[in-house]
């Protein structure tokens, strides 16, 4: 039965104290030219872009990631780094609402199960590893990627385009531990709390899943990461893994799951990730009662070459780039280089799996001298294709805009 070991190896250096951590990002920072007072935002909601965009801070062992938030440590990935069809976990990007757990130790922890089952449990990291091992390679989006795009401006952290990565995730299926719980038929929502620090009167990263999402044979706990045992910033050392699905709902440090009757109600549930149920007027508010809560991904395209801003040769240009679409399958990605009058098809890449983006590659003739937009469009196997414009909503989620680039070609 039991499919893999932990592998418990550097775990103590993984487990740097945050004093640690947040001493070496300062350093680094310096070293940067980064003065402290900018790095150091008070509130991520009032100071939401700790540094000017694309400014990139050598933060340890996150080498060359863009540091959009200093307080609760929140990187992004450079759209360069979206060229291999699995992000190096360095380069993957890091989203907490708050602090990372201080002490997080292998041997004394351990994950609850209980709420409305028959059987609630409690198993430790070996326990765990006894279950049958499945492996999901999944792309992880944050809500708010993008978010830095919308206009007119909303508040939150300032995404670009690189709050994704894609990883192969593994670990046992949430389905089996909820199986030995024994799940009764009054269960209707499976809730995740982490073991996060939480700062002062800030609520809890409390969130629940719908249980048919629970129970989808691809819902992980996930352990492992690319192969290696999760890092501290990607939930060490058991997340839940929700395929598809935005990455608020895969929570990380994972400690307690609780079989509900009912949706959680708390702030990440309500008003937090909620989307308007039509599309308003950019810079409206949205009435609560007109927003639904977030579940699945949208369709969208990244280009991560040229990158914006090149000097290209005229002749041969490959564009390239990354796309997904939650729990559809990408079909198409074209490209405009004309402002939209035209698309021609990308050529896709091999490497494929349901939860997984693909990349493409196209190659253009830049036969013209002169400055040049590149356009991206994607469409899925549900029939969605990527909008000229995301819509706009208050907190500035899924923006799915076409990507562009702009180039000159001498
Ligand atoms: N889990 C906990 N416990 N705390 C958090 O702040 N952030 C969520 C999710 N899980 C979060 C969490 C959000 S908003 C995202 S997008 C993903 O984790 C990011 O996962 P990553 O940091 O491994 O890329």
């Amino acid at each position: 039965m039991p499919s893999y070991t932990i592998d418990f190896m550097n775990i103590a250096e993984r487990m740097r104290s945050r004093r640690d951590f947040l001493q070496q990002i300062s350093a680094a920072a310096l070293i940067a030219g980064v003065t402290p007072r900018a790095l150091i935002s008070t509130s991520h909601r009032t100071d939401p872009t700790a540094l000017p965009p694309n400014q990139s801070v050598p933060v340890p062992g996150e080498e060359g990631m863009l540091l959009r938030s200093f307080r609760f440590v929140d990187l992004e990935t450079p759209v360069e780094y979206f060229n291999s069809w699995l992000t190096p976990v360095p380069h993957f990007f890091v989203r907490n609402h708050m602090y990372e757990p201080v002490e997080l130790d292998a041997h004394t922890w351990g994950l609850s199960v209980g709420g409305e089952v028959e059987k609630p449990l409690t198993l430790n990291l070996a326990e765990l590893g006894k279950f049958e091992t499945h492996e999901v390679v999944n792309t992880l989006e944050c809500a708010g990627n993008g978010r830095g795009l919308f206009r007119p401006q909303v508040p939150g952290i300032q995404w670009g385009k690189g709050a994704v990565g894609t990883a192969r995730f593994s670990g046992p299926r949430l389905r089996d531990v909820l199986q030995r719980a024994r799940v009764k038929s009054t269960g209707k929502h499976v809730m995740f709390r982490g073991l996060d620090e939480v700062p002062g009167k800030v609520p809890p990263f409390i969130r629940s899943i719908p249980i048919e999402k629970a129970l989808d044979a691809d819902t992980l706990i996930a352990t492992h990461m690319n192969g290696g045992v999760l890092t501290k910033h990607h939930g060490f050392p058991a997340r839940a893994l929700v395929p598809g699905w935005i990455g608020a709902a895969s929570c990380k440090w994972l400690t307690e799951i609780k079989v509900l009757d009912a949706e959680f109600v708390g702030n990440f549930m309500n008003p937090g990730y909620r989307y308007p149920n039509s599309p308003g007027k950019p810079g409206e508010p949205v009435k609560p009662e007109d927003m639904h809560v977030l579940t699945g991904l949208n369709v969208k395209s990244v280009i991560s070459g040229p990158v914006d801003g090149a000097s290209l040769k005229a002749g041969k240009v490959v564009v390239h780039g990354a796309a997904w679409a939650g729990e559809a399958d990408i079909t198409k990605v074209e490209i405009s280089t004309d402002g939209g009058t035209s698309w021609s098809p990308a050529k896709l890449g091999h490497d494929q799996t349901h939860y997984a983006w693909r990349l493409w590659r196209y190659e253009w003739k830049a036969a013209k001298s002169g400055d040049h937009t590149i356009w991206s469009r994607a469409s899925d196997s549900q029939g969605r294709v990527q909008p000229a414009e995301g819509v706009w909503n208050p907190s500035g989620y899924l923006n799915n805009a076409y990507d562009q680039v702009k180039v000159h070609v001498a």
